[in-house]
């Protein structure tokens, strides 16, 4: 089996990934493999449809279950008020959109946001059984193209899912469209560990035991080999801050969970356009 190498790309590989590279190379990476970009969302679409049955079994299992404390300080950070109206993009089985139905109470709304239809059904169960059916909807949807209007939310959120979208930058710009004028946004994503002992010692982990693990669990060593391959790829916190700031968004912040595992960035949408250049 040919096993990559553990490295963490430098800024030119991981710039790669972004929309105006794409459109002029017509290629993008899903880990470490290129592919045609229009074939790109069948190929995550197909890894989802494999890993849904047990996605939050292997999520909890591989992160140890930290991965809820992560996504817990991540909703608190976002600082949800009640009756807001809340959008989950790549919302997959819905972990972020129950723990925002809380602070929403029952006025609020979330909707959780995804391509696969897998994913969702998975979601759709645990928010009935947490009794929040009525307040979280399930809508399929491609993250590039959000089928809401301008203005709609108060608050944007994407958990773990920004790295698979193709476009990543058109996808950021479609949450900031659908936020109203001071709405908030949230990015959680895996990133590169600070401290170079712990970050081999990640290393070793996510490339050799993980995988094994996906074999053992879900039979697909691939499944989670591409796992760590697509965070190698992924812009690091402040490469991901100036694009956000590119897009549009003020106020942005991150901070860094479990020592940069995880990565929340938070940002505003201003409340005024700012003047058309020219
Ligand atoms: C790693 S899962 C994260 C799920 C959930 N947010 C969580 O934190 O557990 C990534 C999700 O992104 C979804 N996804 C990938 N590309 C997408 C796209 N272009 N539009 C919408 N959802 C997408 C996948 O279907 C999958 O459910």
């Amino acid at each position: 089996m040919d096993i990559p190498r553990p490295v963490w790309f430098d800024r030119a590989r991981r710039r790669q990934q972004l929309d105006e590279a794409i459109a002029r190379s017509q290629q993008a990476a899903f880990g470490f493999r290129s592919m045609p970009a229009q074939e790109k969302s069948d190929w995550v679409r197909r890894h989802f449809d494999r890993v849904a049955p047990r996605y939050d079994f292997m999520n909890t299992l591989l992160s140890f279950g930290i991965q809820y404390a992560w996504k817990r300080q991540a909703i608190r950070l976002l600082g949800l008020q009640p009756g807001q109206r809340v959008i989950d993009v790549c919302g997959g089985t819905a972990d972020l959109a129950l723990m925002a139905a809380r602070p929403i109470g029952p006025r609020g709304s979330v909707v959780v946001y995804d391509i696969n239809m897998a994913m969702l059904r998975h979601g759709r169960p645990k928010a009935a059984g947490a009794g929040n059916g009525a307040r979280i909807r399930f809508v399929q949807g491609d993250a590039e193209a959000i089928c809401f209007p301008a203005g709609h939310f108060d608050a944007a959120m994407v958990g773990f899912g920004i790295r698979n979208v193709t476009r990543i930058r058109r996808a950021f710009g479609e949450m900031f469209r659908v936020l109203k004028p001071g709405g908030r946004f949230l990015c959680l994503e895996f990133s590169k560990p600070v401290n170079p002992v712990f970050r081999w010692l990640y290393d070793v982990y996510s490339f050799y035991i993980m995988p094994f693990l996906g074999r053992v669990c879900v039979g697909s060593w691939e499944s989670y080999a591409c796992l760590p391959e697509t965070i190698r790829l992924f812009h690091l916190p402040d490469e991901l801050s100036a694009l956000l700031a590119e897009v549009g968004f003020q106020r942005i912040a991150y901070r860094r969970m479990t020592n940069g595992i995880a990565v929340a960035h938070l940002a505003v949408k201003p409340e005024r356009e700012p003047p058309a250049p020219g």
